[in-house]
């Protein structure tokens, strides 16, 4: 037996390398709704609310372009911190969205998925967001999951001890425990606004995730760029450490 042989019956095979091609699922740090907002003298509030029009905006293109899975970065669990007013402004904000886009999600196929300790958001909220995953349960074409709540350390954490309690702490157990474990592997992963840095976002799922920083704002980020980002990545050559 080789070396290599030897390594392959241990571990889990990762996919053999090669071109990108087409992306199965996209993930995006929707970041810069207070610096568009700042840029032009208006309130946060109002860089949030462009911020839900780029979303569904993108949401349209994601089906369009035929994505299986399209995740966003909507609420982390540390913006907690951030003021009570603009708190409530970006929950307010996800109520009517979710009122008045789920119709639009039902008639179109997309299945709406949350990740993140949603249940944590106020109760009206659980309440809208469990309606609208039964409403679209069923649905195939495009996943649209919002990361809500969300942090990756402790959805690792969680699915660590999900598979402990079962007995099998092995990658395979894990991953099969994350919030995202019915989703196609993360290809591309997009953060908005110029900032590099993954902010406690899907840490696990980006192991070898390609990724895209744009220095557009979240609420100027439009279908074109989302065209742009999966253009560049089908000629990426992916390796998985093989070469
Ligand atoms: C992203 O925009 C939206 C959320 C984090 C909810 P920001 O509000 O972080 O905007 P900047 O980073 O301050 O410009
Ligand atoms: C990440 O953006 C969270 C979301 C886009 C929802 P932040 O603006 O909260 O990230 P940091 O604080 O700049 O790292
Ligand atoms: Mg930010």
């Amino acid at each position: 037996m080789t070396l290599r042989q030897a390594h392959d019956a241990r571990v889990d095979g990762l996919p053999g390398g090669g071109y990108a091609g087409p992306a199965r699922h996209v993930a995006i740090i929707m970041d810069g709704n207070g610096r568009w907002a700042k840029k032009r003298l208006l309130p946060r509030a109002v860089g949030h609310k462009r911020g839900v029009d780029a979303v569904r905006e993108v949401v349209r293109a994601a089906r369009h372009m035929g994505l299986e899975a399209l995740t966003l970065y909507a609420f982390s669990s540390e913006n907690w911190k951030r003021p009570e007013d603009e708190i409530s402004d970006l929950m307010g904000l996800l109520r009517a969205f979710i009122r008045s886009d789920i119709d639009e999600f039902a008639a179109n196929d997309v299945r709406l998925k949350v990740i993140g300790d949603y249940k944590g958001l106020p109760a009206d909220i659980v309440t809208l967001i469990e309606d609208a995953l039964a409403r679209t349960a069923h649905n195939t074409r495009t996943t649209l999951a919002i990361a809500l709540n969300y942090g990756s350390q402790q959805e690792i954490a969680r699915a660590a001890a999900a598979a402990a309690a079962k007995g099998d702490v092995t990658v395979a157990a894990i991953e099969a425990e994350l919030d995202t474990a019915d989703l196609p592997p993360l290809d591309l992963l997009i953060r908005t606004s110029g900032e590099v840095r993954l902010s406690n976002f899907l840490l696990w799922q980006a192991a070898y995730a390609e990724m895209w920083f744009t220095d557009v704002l979240w609420p100027d980020f439009t279908p074109g760029h989302l065209r742009e980002a999966l253009e560049h990545y089908a000629t990426r050559e992916r390796r998985y450490g093989g070469r």
